[in-house]
């Protein structure tokens, strides 16, 4: 039997451990492991891992937010994320009201589906729940391919908040067919009086973006959250989570038995508040905001317990150009970094060789549990039947983080100067090459847009 490609001598990587093998693909999918295949293509892994390609489950490409639009597009972001091996992301539809959410979707679509160079699916984002939105919920969920929602419970200013009530619908109903909702979970009415008070009087400029987001305005909001889907028994993910208070909840959620997940991202495991104090600390405004070690410090702790389950990067990519807007106010920073294309690597250095995860949890983090939580059978693994989404990594390539080595549209990088070992240097998404020896061969619309599954309890 003679496969189209055979990844030839690598370590094929999954959470159950590693298996020197070559790798046969036929078409699009994974059609073999084991020794001595034959194939038309002959991909050379010796020495390297094998890995299946990451999934970034957090994302926002081209989006109109703070007064401008984030700088990665739907073509570059998923080029950047190639390059860093990253072979599915999912990004969000956000409900302009007082548009249905089948029609967010649709409008989303268009935007993404002639310019994605790797697969993606979208959850959409309510703004406005109501009673057509319930309407629509199941068709969303079991037709659409989006079995997940992000409900933000801040960000009342720009019309996107959801306020308890939406929330205790949206999972009531969400339950009933599968769904889940995701929220952003920062309690808004305590920020705005905390702002409301806050002089700025000796504070170091964007500082006060920490000041007024303490670590009680996301661990109340989770807390709420996860009393919301105890009494609806509605299925909860907590996006972005930023705190070591908030991870314990969820813990304690978790051992009571209740339906929530979380993931965090390498921006709080990595980045901490100090930095606001810098002449750039603009840069890395966010929402919520980067947090204090001793935060760090538990969320390593509770991804290695199993408590976090998945590693996202909320990428929300804004240039030095746009991050200046702020002038100065730390409430008009456009909100977001760049972070999908240093997932992987970063990940493996500060995680994986730093002994804070093993090579099996990372798979874990960055595949298989995105996959799993957001119906995704086909992705996250490398067994017979997967979509052939793979990554060659090379364990031993150092490389010093700084624009210049990334693809992203981003003229800084929060992790500028960090030296990792380890990088992707050849990606294959559904069969195909779309980077190799870590040059894009791939191109715009190649993606294709992914039909999740619902939850099926
Ligand atoms: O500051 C952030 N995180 N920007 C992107 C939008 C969001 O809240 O996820
Ligand atoms: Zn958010
Ligand atoms: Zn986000």
């Amino acid at each position: 039997m003679t496969y189209d490609i055979v990844i030839k001598g690598g370590t094929i990587v999954s959470s159950h451990g590693e298996t020197r093998a070559d790798l046969g693909i036929t078409g699009e999918r994974v059609a073999a492991m084991g020794a001595d295949l034959e194939g038309a293509t002959i991909i050379d892994a010796k020495g390297k891992l094998v890995l299946p390609g990451a999934i970034d489950v957090h994302n926002h490409f081209q989006l109109p937010f703070c007064g401008t639009t984030s700088a990665d597009d739907f073509e570059n972001g998923s080029k950047a994320a190639a390059m860093g091996g990253v072979t599915t992301f999912l990004d969000f539809a956000i409900q302009a009201q007082p548009n249905s959410v089948l029609d967010t979707i649709a409008m989303r679509r268009e935007e993404a589906d002639p310019k994605v160079c790797i697969d993606y699916g979208l959850h959409p984002a309510i703004t406005n729940w109501n009673a057509d939105c319930k309407e629509e919920l199941k068709k969303v969920i079991r037709d659409k391919g989006c079995p997940s929602f992000k409900m933000f419970m801040v960000y009342k200013a720009q019309g996107w908040q959801a306020d308890d009530p939406a929330l205790y619908g949206a999972l009531t109903e969400s339950a009933k067919h599968g769904g889940m909702v995701a929220v952003h979970a920062e309690n808004n009415d305590l920020i705005e009086a905390l702002q409301a008070a806050e002089s700025g009087e000796g504070v170091p400029g964007c500082y006060a973006h920490a000041l007024t987001r303490p670590a009680i305005t996301e661990a109340e909001a989770i807390n709420r959250a996860i009393m919301l889907a105890e009494a609806t028994g509605g299925r909860l993910y907590i996006v972005h989570l930023s705190t070591g208070w908030g991870a314990d909840i969820v813990n304690r959620a978790r051992a009571w038995g209740i339906d929530v997940q979380a993931e965090t991202g390498p921006q709080y495991l990595l980045l901490d508040d100090e930095l606001f104090k810098r002449e750039d600390g603009h840069h890395f405004g966010t929402c919520p905001p980067i947090r204090k070690p001793a935060d760090q410090e538990k969320l390593w702790k509770r991804l290695a317990d199993g408590t976090l389950e998945v590693l996202a990067t909320d990428t929300c990519t804004f240039n030095s150009k746009q991050k200046a807007m702020w002038e100065g106010d730390y409430k008009k920073i456009p909100f977001g970094m760049p972070g999908i294309e240093t997932l992987l690597p970063l990940t493996y250095t500060t995680g994986v060789r730093a002994g804070r995860i093993t090579l099996g949890k990372m798979i874990q983090l960055l595949c298989e549990n995105p996959a799993r939580i957001m119906g995704m059978p086909t992705k996250g693994h490398l067994n017979v039947g997967a979509d052939a989404d793979v990554v060659i990594f090379d364990t031993e390539e150092e490389v010093t983080i700084t624009p210049s080595v990334l693809t992203t549209n981003c003229d800084y990088s929060p992790y500028e100067g960090t030296k990792v070992k380890g990088w992707p240097m050849t990606t294959l998404s559904r069969g195909k090459m779309i980077v190799k020896d870590r040059e894009f061969v791939g191109a715009a619309g190649q993606g294709k847009f992914i039909m999740r599954e619902p939850n099926k309890g």
